[in-house]
């Protein structure tokens, strides 16, 4: 009879202690420990133990051979460039995001298309009807694309059935949804707890660096927004990829947080619609097209997320604020650079802080990263203080500094192209961008502005 033993793991970074601390002495955070029972490993009896037994053996870089490491393609677009180019053989991807945001359904959805390659489909939520009556779903229209993979589904929560299955159906994908509802029976606490999480994480590494198959793992998302589990599955894993988006808009964004075959900077944009998720691959035309009227308190930012201009509407309300303390809300933007923003704006416009109200709104639900949003956002606000509009055919590209000055962003040329090929009429750049330029080439008026006093200037004088 194997020996049970209670310990106490930290919630964020996976400490283990046998006994229960107030702070975690890793990470620092105070009451996180909390309580799991343990029980020692039991011999395997069943199932084929993925432990280090392949005998891999030290090797000159330059005889390493690549040719094995071809990516799996998705057959999307937007998944393939968000994962640079395609899934890499034996990595470990772990796909989070807030439930119901669409992440079985991408997942069935990739292994539905993935043409000529097996994929097992392991899930822990839903029986095989119910992944079949999704499947039929999705597969409404795609039926006749004649593309359709080899999928195999399964409802499993025992990694070592798990591992049984994948003897049997030897795959070469494996996708597992929600690694929260998965145990092994290695160890004898609940599923989705901290010990469990971590030690199916393990186990599905290793598999996959000693199969060489990738794994795809679906993971829940606290209520703060992190990924439920430790952070330790955070560091195993090659990719973490984030689905994100506003439930209330039909976008979505994929975002990947960590990749270690790729950019972290690129972002896949879909649509989710009644039979499945549709690939957005120009986002900038569909979040401006929705524009009509010329109102104040609207300015269009050129932004760039990773390597694909994205135009953006950016919303602001201001009013006199009724209390005493004035309001500020931001949605879709940083609200600390929005404070920063609205300081400047003081000093600099005669904008009267302490009086004003303020809300922000980025259009379509989506969060923007990129800094050359500044300047749309302080014109956004600086127009609905004045209730003049900004005509939509205007768009900005420009960080803003402390001081007010109009700083230059990254790759403008490719952002004044873009608004060229929409057909806006005027793009406001930083100066210090503007004197590279080869203006020539663009048919689109560029305006030059090197502090914030100038675009005011320019645009409500
Ligand atoms: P789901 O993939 O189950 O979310 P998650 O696995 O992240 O929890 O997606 C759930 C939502 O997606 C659900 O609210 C309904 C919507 N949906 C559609 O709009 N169209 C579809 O074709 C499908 C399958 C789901
Ligand atoms: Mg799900």
């Amino acid at each position: 009879m194997a020996k049970t033993k209670t310990y106490y793991f930290c919630s964020e970074c996976g400490y283990q202690s046998s006994s229960w601390l107030g702070r975690c002495p890793e990470c620092g955070k105070f009451g996180t420990m909390q309580e799991e029972v343990v029980q020692a490993a039991k011999p395997s009896a069943s199932g084929k133990s993925h432990s280090a037994s392949s005998a891999s053996k030290p090797k000159l870089i330059r005889d390493v051979s690549t040719s094995e490491t071809q990516r799996i393609p998705t057959q999307c677009a937007e998944f393939d460039r968000v994962l640079g180019g395609g899934i890499v053989p034996g990595s470990l991807l772990l796909l989070g995001g807030e439930p119901g945001i669409g992440k079985s359904t991408l997942l069935l959805q990739t292994a539905l298309s993935i043409p000529g390659k097996k994929v097992l489909y392991v899930s822990g939520e839903e029986s095989e009807q119910q992944i079949k009556m999704r499947a039929d779903r999705l597969n409404g229209e795609r039926k006749s694309e004649n593309r359709e993979s080899e999928c195999y589904v399964v409802s499993e929560t025992v990694t070592q059935r798990i591992f049984e299955h994948v003897d049997e159906v030897s795959p070469d994908l494996l996708i597992v949804d929600s690694i929260q509802t998965i145990c092994t029976e290695n160890i004898d606490s609940s599923a989705g707890s901290i010990s469990q999480i971590r030690e199916c994480t393990a186990e599905f590494q290793r598999y996959a660096k000693e199969s060489g198959v990738p794994v795809l793992l679906v993971g829940h998302i606290t209520k703060e927004g992190s990924l439920a589990g430790p952070k330790v599955m955070e560091h195993i894993v090659d990719c973490v990829l984030q689905f994100e988006g506003d439930r209330n808009y039909g976008y979505r964004m994929l975002r990947s947080l960590k990749n270690r075959f790729g950019s972290t900077a690129e972002i896949g944009i879909f649509e989710m619609q009644g039979d499945g998720l549709r690939e957005v691959a120009n986002p900038s035309e569909f979040l401006l097209s929705q524009r009509d009227e010329n109102l104040s308190g609207c300015a269009i930012a050129a932004t760039l997320e990773g390597a694909r201009p994205m135009f953006i509407e950016v919303q602001s309300l201001v009013s006199s604020a009724v209390y005493g303390t004035p309001q500020r809300n931001a949605n879709g933007f940083d609200f600390r650079r929005l404070s920063m923003l609205l300081a400047v704006l003081e000093k600099r416009c005669g904008f009267k802080l302490g009086a004003k109200d303020v809300f922000l709104n980025i259009a379509g639900g989506i969060r923007v990263s990129d800094p050359a949003i500044d300047l749309a956002v302080s014109c956004a606000i600086l127009s609905s203080n004045v209730d003049i509009p900004i005509s939509p055919r205007y768009c900005f590209a420009a960080e803003m500094g402390l001081s007010g000055e109009v700083r230059p962003v990254s790759r403008v040329e490719q952002r004044i192209a873009e608004a060229d090929r929409l057909g806006f009429e005027k793009i406001f750049v930083s100066k210090y961008n503007a004197r590279s330029l080869n203006k020539k080439r663009f048919g689109i008026e560029i305006v030059e502005v090197s502090v914030i006093e100038e675009a005011f200037r320019n645009l409500f004088a």
